[in-house]
């Protein structure tokens, strides 16, 4: 008798602790909805991959820590069903779960309390596969010749590990990557440990500071790695040997760029730096991936500067959301324009009136900077341009004291953070004591073309 109503009421205590909601299944972000899941904030990523790039099998086995935002009942996280999901377990429980297209839905045994640490570990394997994205270019898992090229901006994350791929969502994250010992996997961060064992090498990277999900890379194939201290940072370059003879001295060439941009925009924010070159001819772009980007050929130098400059606009400053990425590409794009500048490549007024000179029945004049209208025209001309000529006349109308001083408080105001366009007009009115309600108006929420 005792025991069987200390039994119902252990019962009656796990139903009330089963209430709770489910997580909403939404990031919320108008241009990629199903990316990014409520309820909860992610806050490390442990994830143990084995990849055979033979045959394409990605096993994989994510550690995610994490802290609910509301009592929760259930909880997605984005992953794509191209890789098979075997177990789920929270708090070392089994948990049920599902699979849709790009949802991975977890249901605890209980409700989790609002506001608690807790534990997911997701075991997996498959065959990933890249995505198209909207605008028609590939992302996420890109299969090349002798590996992986992995790029994953805007909604590439899904296809190869399960996570809250919104970019409001920043997290730490260790990889443990484990390939055979003739290719090599480069990801973000620093290389902490590097082990053979039999015919098969295990690669630890390490990032420190917060990333967006977009911004991580594990990239696979055939590369000769170097890892040096040069000036103030730590550089490591990963370059696929076809690409060798072209990439002399290109570790070298990153200290000058890193050096200027910080006497710019403050302190480089993260604790390495360095490029991974692969020769993946099926991509046709290069992506910031955080602390070392990702390119499809040998960098130019306006091309290395741009990818630099977002170290600190888009990675370390990432936008809150996708309408507002003329931040990342106006900024990395105008940083290109003064590095070009200073080598005495191309002036900067001459890269502003070029873009200028475009008349305005073009269609480059046809959407408003600070919503590009839609996920297709993300990496549009007019977003890079566009948004590199509204800083260039920022600048003439609040001089250049301001201006950089606007920048400097920018990156160090939201340092690992998220930001949109109403706190830069905020920010550039404060610093500048100017009212540029006019000025933003036409050249960021205006289509057409601005009178100087
Ligand atoms: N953000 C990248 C850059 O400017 C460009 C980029 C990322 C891109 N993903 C893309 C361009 C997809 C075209 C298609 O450095
Ligand atoms: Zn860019």
């Amino acid at each position: 008798m005792k025991r069987s109503l200390a039994l119902a009421a252990a019962a009656l205590l796990t139903v009330s602790a089963s209430s709770g909601a489910p997580g909403d299944p939404s990031g919320g972000d108008p241009y990629f909805p199903g990316q990014g899941n409520g309820g909860y904030d992610a806050g490390h990523y442990d994830l143990v991959l084995d990849y055979s790039p033979s045959s394409n099998v990605l096993n994989g086995i994510a550690t995610i820590k994490a802290r609910t935002t509301q009592e929760l009942s259930r909880f997605n996280l984005d992953l794509t069903a191209d890789l098979d999901v075997s177990k789920v377990t929270v708090n070392d429980a089994p948990a049920a779960f599902s699979q849709g297209r790009t949802e991975l839905v977890v249901t605890p045994t209980a409700a989790l309390a609002s506001g608690r640490a807790f534990t997911i570990v997701v075991e997996y394997q498959g065959r990933p596969k890249h995505v198209v994205d909207p605008d028609g270019s590939r992302g996420g898992w890109i299969r090349t010749s002798d590996g992986v090229f992995n790029a994953n901006e805007p909604q590439g994350a899904m296809t190869w590990y399960p996570g809250n791929h919104h970019m409001t969502d920043k997290a730490t994250y260790r990889f443990t990557v484990t390939v055979p010992s003739t290719r090599m996997a480069v990801a973000n961060g620093d290389l902490t440990s590097r082990k053979t064992t039999g015919d098969r090498t295990t690669y630890v990277w390490d990032v420190k500071e917060p990333m967006a999900g977009y911004l991580a890379t594990v990239t696979v194939g055939k590369f000769k790695l170097t890892d040096t201290r040069i000036g103030k940072y730590r550089t490591i370059v990963a370059v696929d040997p076809k690409l060798a003879d072209e990439a002399v001295n290109l570790a070298e060439r990153h200290a000058p760029v890193l050096d200027y941009f910080a006497s710019l925009f403050g302190p480089y924010p993260f604790s390495s730096t360095g490029a991974i070159v692969d020769h993946a001819p099926n991509v046709g772009y290069a992506l910031e991936t955080q602390s070392r980007p990702i390119y499809d050929e040998v960098p130019s130098e306006w091309l290395l500067a741009h990818e630099l400059a977002h170290q600190w606009f888009g990675d370390s400053v990432t936008p809150s959301r996708w309408q507002h990425i003329w931040l990342n590409e106006g900024f990395a794009t105008y940083a290109d324009w003064l590095w070009q500048d200073k080598i005495g490549e191309r002036g900067l007024q001459t890269s502003f009136d070029t873009a200028y000179a475009i008349p305005a029945k073009d269609a480059f004049w046809k959407t408003p900077t600070a919503d590009p209208g839609g996920p297709a025209a993300l990496f549009h001309d007019r977003v890079y341009n566009r948004g590199a000529m509204t800083l260039h006349v920022l600048r003439s109308k609040v001089g250049d004291t301001a201006f950089f001083q606007i920048l400097r408080t920018w990156t160090a105001e939201h340092k690992y953070g998220n930001a949109d366009t109403r706190a830069f007009i905020a920010l550039s009115e404060r610093i500048s004591g100017h009212d540029l309600s006019d000025f933003f108006a036409d050249w960021l929420f205006k289509p057409g073309k601005p009178a100087l």
